[in-house]
């Protein structure tokens, strides 16, 4: 709800509120953002309040106010030149330079809050305030807006830059979103990574000075996610005070984090303005991306949860909104090129057989594609490989009871394909370089309409060759080299992102029933600007089952289950070449679209039996697993074990999942931790059944059998393909209340001392999952 009063305006959702004055001065300031507050009391007790300019701070317009500098001012919008020393969000020059003062003319509020014209945004919003802003000097104008989902407690920000002005202006800097508030012992907890070790969780202070978060290489990388949270330092998982945004934007961006010497943290949010140089001719318009925030007094789980019902319920591709995802199977690890439509029958027979549902064709289907050397920017298909093409393989899977998907990489091209040998003209290169190879593929540009149109295309015809219900979207490289004529480089990476966006609305438009997955060598482009056209993400080529649990749970904060791709692969993992059980790789993949990712020819009967179980476990729990509320109560990486929890909404029902890491000597009594659980219902809480493989056991198998077993023999070894030893049971009815105070003591750990029934044995990166019913 968004209510106005002399010259104030209280943006409220359903549990938080964010006020904006506009002060004598004419400029907007953040005066609160918090806790929800009654609009029908006096706002002045929480304005900020600058009687005087501190030292020698310089006054804005002595005849409006003897005191209002800007450098104290929690300015929702700041530029240079003006007496504001702190970092400024916008930052434009035309012939007269760099100075400007935008000041407030007139607002506006919409109950049906527009879209942006070329850039993605936030469907089915509640309300909208626009405040309209000038630049004394220049008459440039500038628009501020404010879009509120009041369920999921999120503020979507963006500005709009007309030039209303008679000069061409170029834009240098054009962030989303400023936002200014007083230090509360805030610290910050932002996602770094790389290749297959993406969204780590780091937590740093907020010092003076300014901290950055961005990316440089074209997308929204790998390297530091645009997510992150503000948390005051006490905060915890379930309580205390944490603030989380993110950018509605797949290319470069900027999170700026300054705190300054009276202690304000000015926040900045947007498109990079690395390499930015945008020139905004007379009469036209720049829109920024939408940068969504959200405040919490529940911790860093009430934050998530706020950005997970806002994602499904306001980002994620409405065609799939709340919609339950499959469970796949991807050739990729199992065969890489080196395949034919034999071995993927042969996989796919027995993935049918143990009811997974859709079978993923990956890279090597086209014409000269049996490396990464050669084929990228071609579509026909390998008939050496596929004999009866794609639809002859659909088929064949269809009849398997399977659907079909496709992998693709439509935005790169090989230097040996067709498409390089018509159009060198198509990729992205400065004209006094030899274009740079990643991966040995050059970037197409993206900036060309007639790029796009080739993509758009070749990419809907193969589509509609065959009965494809899925597509896996990769983009394997970086962009280098990046230019565009007449002086008009610095608006090459803006303009990537506006022909990406086009693409992708084209070609999910005609295809509306196409499950579209975004790949980018694992977890390089996994943002919000994706998710709009696409509903899920294949969150990292590392299925290594405790590089996964890190890189999930970073993701958790900010993401939400139904949106991560996460798949069961071989052990030794491909990555790290870590062993860890079957069960764990599929406990882990549960909290996420569950996929499998291995040559399943080569399982043995146990494997498959497993893999049975854990589909059906799967399907039974799905929504729950995919769209429940979402808790984690403790982090791997600090703790040695997590806990993740999903609840649905009505409380009736919960899985919890426990993660060890190492083993540990002595084990101390573990606890079922929950929270949210209705204090007065009774539960069951049930251990999903899991077998262990005998080699687990080593040499100490002989302790539980009548002939001596050479643990690193054949007899063994082939025993444990077939027969498996029991794990524990473990039932208990309790309260809701139990459940919520930590009180529920879980069976004795593996000790070294003895193994039966009443033994949770786990052992390094062992996990069981616990299903919760309300009775
Ligand atoms: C990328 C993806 C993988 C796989 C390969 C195929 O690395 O992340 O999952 O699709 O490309 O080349």
């Amino acid at each position: 709800m968004i209510f106005y009063k002399n010259n104030i305006f209280c943006l409220s959702t359903t549990n938080t509120s964010y006020v904006i004055r506009i002060d004598e001065t004419k400029h907007v300031l953040l005066e609160y953002y918090g806790n929800k507050i009654n609009e029908q009391v006096s706002f002045e007790a929480l304005f900020n309040k600058w009687s005087f300019g501190v030292g020698s701070s310089i006054i804005n317009d002595k005849s409006l106010s003897k005191s209002a500098s800007l450098d104290l001012l929690t300015l929702e919008v700041s530029t240079p030149g003006k007496g504001d020393y702190n970092s400024p969000s916008l930052i434009l020059k035309n012939k007269n330079g760099y100075v400007y003062d935008f000041l407030f003319e007139k607002y506006e509020i919409n109950k049906n809050p527009k879209k942006l014209m070329h850039l993605p945004s936030p469907f089915d919003m509640d309300e909208e305030l626009v405040i309209f802003l000038q630049d004394k000097g220049s008459k440039i104008s500038l628009e501020l807006h404010y879009v509120l989902s009041l369920q999921s407690d999120v503020i979507s920000r963006n500005i709009v830059i007309k030039n209303t002005s008679k000069d061409d202006v170029n834009i240098l800097k054009a962030m989303s979103m400023e936002l200014t508030i007083n230090n509360n012992d805030y610290e910050v907890i932002n996602l770094y990574g790389g290749w297959s070790g993406e969204c780590k969780k780091e937590i740093s202070p907020i010092k003076h000075g300014t901290l950055i978060n961005d990316s440089k290489n074209g997308s929204s990388s790998n390297r530091h996610n645009p997510f992150f949270m503000v948390k005051n330092k006490e905060a915890t998982l379930n309580y205390g005070e944490v603030l989380a945004f993110n950018l509605v934007y797949s290319g470069n961006h900027y999170e700026s984090i300054e705190r300054n010497f009276v202690d304000q943290v000015r926040i900045e949010t947007g498109i990079s303005p690395y390499c930015f140089d945008y020139l905004l001719k007379v009469g036209e318009v720049f829109e920024t991306p939408f940068e969504v925030m959200t405040y919490s007094n529940n911790g860093i789980n009430g934050a998530s949860q706020n950005m997970h019902n806002f994602i499904n319920n306001h980002i994620v591709n409405k065609n799939f909104k709340n919609i339950e995802r499959p469970i796949l199977v991807n050739n990729w690890e199992a065969t890489t090129f080196d395949f034919n439509e034999n071995k993927l029958l042969k996989i796919a027979k027995i993935a049918s057989n143990c009811g997974i549902e859709l079978f993923v064709l990956d890279d090597g289907w086209f014409k000269g594609r049996d490396n990464d050397n050669a084929g990228l920017g071609d579509y026909e298909v390998n008939k050496k490989k596929l004999p009866h093409g794609l639809d002859g393989l659909a088929k064949r899977i269809n009849k398997l009871g399977m659907k079909f998907g496709l992998w693709f990489e439509p935005e790169m091209v090989n230097a040996d394909s067709d498409l390089y040998r018509a159009h060198p003209d198509y990729i992205v290169k400065h004209p006094d370089f030899v274009p740079s190879e990643g991966r040995n593929q050059f970037c197409l540009d993206l900036t060309k309409k007639e790029v796009q149109d080739y993509i758009i295309l070749n990419v809907n015809n193969v589509i509609s060759s065959a009965n494809i219900s899925y597509v896996k979207w990769d983009y394997n490289r970086p962009i280098s080299d990046f230019y565009i004529d007449n002086g008009k480089s610095g608006e090459f990476f803006y303009r990537y992102i506006l022909g990406l966006y086009r693409i992708l609305k084209e070609i999910t438009i005609k295809n509306k029933d196409v499950l579209f997955e975004g790949c980018s060598s694992g977890g390089n482009r996994f943002d919000l600007g994706m998710l709009c056209y696409f509903p899920q993400t294949w969150a990292s080529d590392n299925t290594d089952a405790l590089e996964r649990n890190y890189i999930q749970s970073g993701l958790y904060l900010g993401y939400p289950l139904s949106t991560i791709g996460a798949h069961v692969s071989d052990a030794p993992s491909h990555s790290v070449l870590r062993n860890t059980p079957f069960d764990t790789r599929f406990n882990v993949a549960s909290f996420g679209d569950l996929g499998y990712e291995l040559d399943l020819t080569d399982c043995s009967p146990i494997e498959i039996k497993a893999i049975k179980e854990q589909v059906k476990f799967y399907k039974e729990h799905r929504k729950l697993l995919q769209y429940g509320n979402f808790y984690q109560f403790s982090f791997m990486e600090k703790e040695n074990h997590s806990e993740w929890m999903v609840l649905s909404n009505d409380k009736k029902e919960a899985i919890i999942g426990y993660f060890n890491g190492l083993q540990k000597i002595n084990p101390s009594v573990t606890f079922l931790t929950g929270e949210d659980f209705n204090d007065d219902w009774t539960y069951k809480i049930t251990v999903r059944h899991q077998e262990h493989n005998l080699k687990e056991f080593g040499g100490f198998i002989n302790t539980q059998t009548s002939v001596h077993l050479n643990p690193q023999g054949l007899l063994l070894n082939e025993i444990s393909k077939r027969k498996t030893m029991s794990g524990e049971t473990e039932t208990y009815t309790v309260s809701g209340s139990m459940l919520n105070s930590r009180a529920i003591k879980l069976k004795q750990e593996w000790s070294g001392t003895g193994f039966d029934d009443s033994v949770r044995l786990l052992g390094d990166f062992g996990s069981r999952l616990y299903y919760i019913k309300k009775v």
